[in-house]
């Protein structure tokens, strides 16, 4: 073990989700914030395109994907070759209705096997009062759930999916995080959030970790940036580092990368990927 426990490491395997794991200090986090908040006051916004994947575009978050408390911890659970599939922001904007509906995550992902890891990292607190996610325990042992797809205006979710099946609210439980925490959840673990009444913004960051062996099998390409280790299996193309947060190369490439990721989880709507 690197970091975690054997209980906490047992949990997962039996529960499907970790947390908290402590990462960053509450000032560390909030320097990130901060990284977050001059981007958009230049007039920058994380929407469309740019709420993917922006560990290309970033230096600041490409060191962040590469932290060694994150990846002692996701080596625990998915051994020593990573690499990181894909980056989100989940902001929810203070007193806003936007929210998360149920669903299992590796519904549209096209990855097999389902060996995943979700390294969510909390830039500001997480809590029952500003919408933190909540996960079915165990949920994680069910196969491949039917979702349909509702693209309802305020689901953060790339095509509004919901699960197709009742989800008992009473078993679920909260993963309440301080700025800097992190917690982790499985491919397959049932999860979702509410809206954000409170008076500050909500941020998170979803780092979506696989073991070098999984296989993208929805589409004949994708990327992914190896953090630590080898890959001996080729399965993705590389992605490089940007060399200056938004510069022109690192936009152009982030586009390029995006718009075939893109192509892999909206298949089958006609539509593009939206904000
Ligand atoms: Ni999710």
């Amino acid at each position: 073990m690197k970091s975690l426990t054997e209980a906490a490491v047992r949990q997962y395997r039996d529960l499907g989700y970790y947390a908290p794991v402590p990462i960053l200090t509450r000032a560390e986090a909030g320097a990130l914030r901060r990284s977050l908040e001059a981007f958009e006051a230049n007039g920058g916004g994380i929407q469309g395109a740019v709420r993917h994947k922006p560990h290309l575009l970033f230096t600041w978050l490409n060191e962040l994907i590469r932290h060694p408390r994150i990846l002692d911890a996701v080596e625990d659970i998915v051994g020593p070759d990573i690499l990181c599939w894909g980056t989100s922001f989940f902001i929810k904007e203070r007193r806003n209705t936007s929210y998360v509906s149920w669903h299992q995550d590796s519904t549209y992902w096209g990855l097999e096997p389902p060996d995943i890891v979700t390294a969510w990292v909390a830039f500001t607190d997480s809590a029952a009062d500003n919408g933190a996610m909540r996960v079915i325990p165990g949920s994680h042992k069910l196969d491949q759930v039917p979702h349909r797809d509702t693209f309802a205006a305020e689901n953060l979710l790339s095509r509004g999916q919901e699960i197709m099946v009742d989800v008992d609210e009473r078993q679920a439980a909260m993963l309440e995080l301080a700025a800097g925490e992190m917690s982790l959840h499985h491919v397959r673990l049932i999860h979702g959030s509410d809206p954000n009444p409170s008076d500050d913004r909500r941020i998170g960051f979803a780092i979506r970790y696989i073991p070098t062996y999984v296989r993208q099998v929805a589409g004949s390409h994708d990327s992914a940036t190896l953090v630590r280790g080898v890959d001996d299996h080729h399965n993705f193309e590389l992605e490089q580092r940007p060399d200056a947060d938004m510069s022109p190369a690192a936009v152009a490439y982030h586009a390029a990368v995006t718009g075939a990721h893109a192509q892999i989880l909206m298949r089958g709507t006609g539509r593009e990927m939206r904000a």
